[in-house]
């Protein structure tokens, strides 16, 4: 007898088996799966038994099913070669799914070699457009998945409008700190962020586990001076830390790093690595905040080359080349991927009167799955 004949269809026979979409292995309400792995015998053989227009039918042996697959389906769903771009697997959450950037009108850098876009500023959109358009609300959602950050003009600066924007395309994730944070100069600070202090580039709530995966920051007063945001791509900047210095990117995919964040009622920790990758090494998540991080606890060399690769790594980002600076003004909100994009300000001068500044930004997290099941439903629409 001739040989699998699947294998010419390009698929594996218990691969076809494990998608039959017929009323037996899937519901036909729901669409989900009937059929188990463990019921599917070990090795299934299949023939083409027939082959028509648009479709072609398959049979199984040893239990004689059959199964139709649409050719469409079967050219959309064609496995990759091997040695094709081994290290891509099609995962849009990685480097693979993005496009990686740099701020524009600065030049080439340490980056040199790697392909970047020069970006001028985020892409934006207004707010009354945005509800009211279905083709402005991609366009915004659609630059937090794949540029990392998008940003929102005239939503009314009032109290709590963080999180209106949050529930156009998903839920707000609530913390310790609460549905909603303030970012203002305070009396008696628990954090840098209510100073008005330069903060660096970071990524928030590194101590969380998993981390909030987006965040939104809307001004409601800005700064009469400084006070500006800055946006570094962290998987443009891992990518040049892994062109020029292989060695330190090694170090920081593979060693996790405490991070804690402590006060009255709350107490929570988290160890993960710095650059943290897909089972295929492609870049998937940063996670940097030297506010919160906690002392490595690894053997004296290994403790040392993790500092010493922590200081390359941070060095990188700070490269002006990566820095994309803008000033929110009120009523601008911007949505960002939190396990992408660090961001800081600047200093900025306190407002008239003690203890308050002026300058008033409202934030709230919510998260990417959300946010890309929103864009996946209006592509679909
Ligand atoms: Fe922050």
């Amino acid at each position: 007898m001739a040989s699998p004949p699947t294998q010419a269809l390009g698929f594996p026979a218990v691969w076809l088996r494990h998608n039959c979409a017929c009323p037996d292995c899937r519901d036909p309400v729901t669409g989900q799966r009937l059929v188990e792995i463990t019921q599917i015998s070990n090795g299934p053989w299949a023939t083409v038994t027939a082959e028509f227009a648009d479709s072609i039918e398959v049979t199984f042996a040893p239990d004689g099913h059959r199964s139709v697959f649409s050719r469409a389906w079967l050219a959309a769903s064609a496995l990759p070669d091997a040695d094709a771009d081994a290290d891509a697997d099609g995962d849009a959450r990685t480097e693979d799914g993005k496009v990686l950037w740099r701020a524009a009108s600065l030049g080439a850098g340490p980056a040199e070699g790697l392909s970047l876009t020069e970006l001028a500023t985020v892409p934006a959109a207004d707010w009354a457009a945005y509800l009211a358009d279905d083709v402005a609300r991609v366009s915004v959602l659609d630059a937090v998945a794949r540029y990392g950050a998008g940003l929102l003009r005239g939503v009314p600066a009032a109290d709590g409008m963080v999180t209106a924007v949050a529930e156009t395309f998903g839920y707000v994730r609530e913390t310790n700190y609460g549905r909603i944070f303030d970012v203002r100069v305070v009396a008696d600070p628990a954090n840098l962020a209510f100073t008005s202090r330069a903060i660096a580039p970071h990524t928030d709530n590194p101590y969380r586990d998993p981390a909030p995966t987006l965040q939104l920051l809307h001004c409601l007063r800005d700064a009469s001076a400084g006070g500006d945001t800055v946006l570094v791509d962290g998987f443009a900047a891992a990518a040049a830390l892994r062109a020029c210095d292989p060695v330190s990117f090694g170090v920081l995919t593979g060693t996790s790093i405490p991070f804690s964040y402590v006060d009255k009622e709350t107490s929570l920790t988290a160890c993960q690595p710095l650059i943290a990758l897909n089972p295929r090494g492609r870049i998937a998540g940063v996670r940097l905040n030297d506010r919160s991080m906690q002392p490595v606890r690894l053997p004296y060399a290994e403790a040392e080359a993790v500092y010493a690769a922590y200081r390359v790594w941070s060095a990188m980002i700070a490269q002006p080349e990566f820095a994309l600076g803008l000033r929110l003004a009120p009523g601008d909100c911007l949505i960002f991927d939190n396990t992408r994009i660090l961001h800081a300000r600047t200093a900025f001068a306190p407002g008239p009167g003690s203890g308050s500044g002026e300058r008033h930004l409202q934030g709230c997290y919510a998260d990417l799955d959300g946010l890309l099941s929103t864009l996946a439903v209006l592509r679909r629409a």
